[in-house]
């Protein structure tokens, strides 16, 4: 997901209102964690892998899928495309209509498996109503599921094997270390046990790695007490895609926040995180520009970690 950059959150001015304006500022405002330069520092080693593999003769190649023609998959593909270039990576594409059949979707992804000169392959999500999505990701190659979403890959994270690990629960980890917020020993609270987000987060920052080794709690809709835990959260990760659902009274005075859920009304960005969190929070993402453009840059470093990997 691409997310719009240029906004932030602000917080409350000296007579307790909250202004929205996003120029404001005020002494009682969060330090902001931007995705910006988490992505810039990744992509920045992504590039050098990249040449260091074209040095030995190996082109890194990422190839893409999409299904029919929405507008913003054909914009979120194109964003890709483009950046897949500029990294220096090969980006052979396949657009298929909206009405091909499943078994040609199927044989598709088969030709990318097969292909030996491509070694990370992207399925645009979502794809049209009438073909069933877990079924194509199954039929990936888990070695080139630059997602990390294939479920043999969700075991490799659980068990702590190596291997593409999901985007989103991957950026959130290095925007964390980037912005030198210690997670190790410390209690890290998720609102979601989604598939995609909450539940291979909890298995990332519980592993015993520097970067990672934290108490994790997940919260989800059977806990209807979930305030109680949030409110305890040395860091509070919001993966519910229920906008607006932390407020302030649901954050530890000083915590870090970070919002990674989130809806979208057309084009409008509905974030779980309300503004007014950074009136309380120590350190925050902002609204827009926090966790999306490290999701994007976790997939550039899943798609050279395959090439490297197929390349020993
Ligand atoms: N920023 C990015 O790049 C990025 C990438 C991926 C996903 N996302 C966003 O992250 C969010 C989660 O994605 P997902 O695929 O994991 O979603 P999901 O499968 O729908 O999971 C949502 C989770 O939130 C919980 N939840 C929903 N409403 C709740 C409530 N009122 N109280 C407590 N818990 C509640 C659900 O609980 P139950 O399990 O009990 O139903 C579920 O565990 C979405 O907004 C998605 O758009 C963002």
């Amino acid at each position: 997901m691409v997310e719009p950059s240029g906004s932030s959150f602000t917080g409350v001015d000296r007579l307790g209102s909250r202004p929205r304006s996003r120029d404001m500022t005020s002494e009682n405002t969060a330090r902001l964690l931007p995705g910006a330069p988490v992505a810039e520092a990744v992509l920045a080693d992504v590039r050098e892998r990249v040449a260091k593999l074209k040095a030995r003769g190996v082109q890194p190649s990422l190839a893409t899928i999409l299904v029919g023609d929405d507008d913003a998959s054909a914009g979120y593909i194109r964003i890709k495309q483009k950046q897949a270039a500029e990294l220096g990576f090969a980006s052979p594409h396949e657009h298929l209509s909206g009405d091909v059949t499943q078994a040609d979707l199927l044989k598709v992804i088969a030709g990318f498996n097969d292909d030996k000169n491509v070694h990370g392959v992207l399925i645009q999500y979502p794809i049209p109503a009438h073909l069933d999505y877990d079924a194509a990701l199954q039929t990936l190659d888990p070695d080139k599921d630059v997602d990390g979403m294939h479920p043999l890959n969700m075991g490799r994270l659980a068990v702590g094997l190596p291997g593409p690990l999901p985007c989103t629960p991957a950026g959130i980890e290095a925007l964390l270390a980037h912005h030198g917020i210690e997670i190790s020993g410390r209690e890290v609270v998720i609102l979601g046990r989604g598939a995609t987000l909450g539940r291979p987060l909890a298995m990332l920052l519980a592993q015993k790695r520097p970067t990672a080794n934290a108490a994790v709690t997940v919260v989800h809709t059977g806990v209807k007490d979930w305030p109680r835990y949030t409110q305890r959260a040395e860091i509070l990760i919001a993966a519910a895609g229920v906008p607006g659902i932390i407020q302030p009274e649901h954050v530890k005075p000083g915590a870090t926040v970070i919002g990674a859920g989130v809806r979208y009304e057309g084009r409008r960005l509905l974030p779980d995180v309300d503004e007014s969190c950074a009136e309380v929070a120590g350190a925050i993402t902002p609204r827009v520009g926090g966790v999306g453009p490290t999701t994007v840059a976790m997939l550039f470093r899943n798609a050279v970690v395959a090439a490297e990997r197929a390349n020993p």
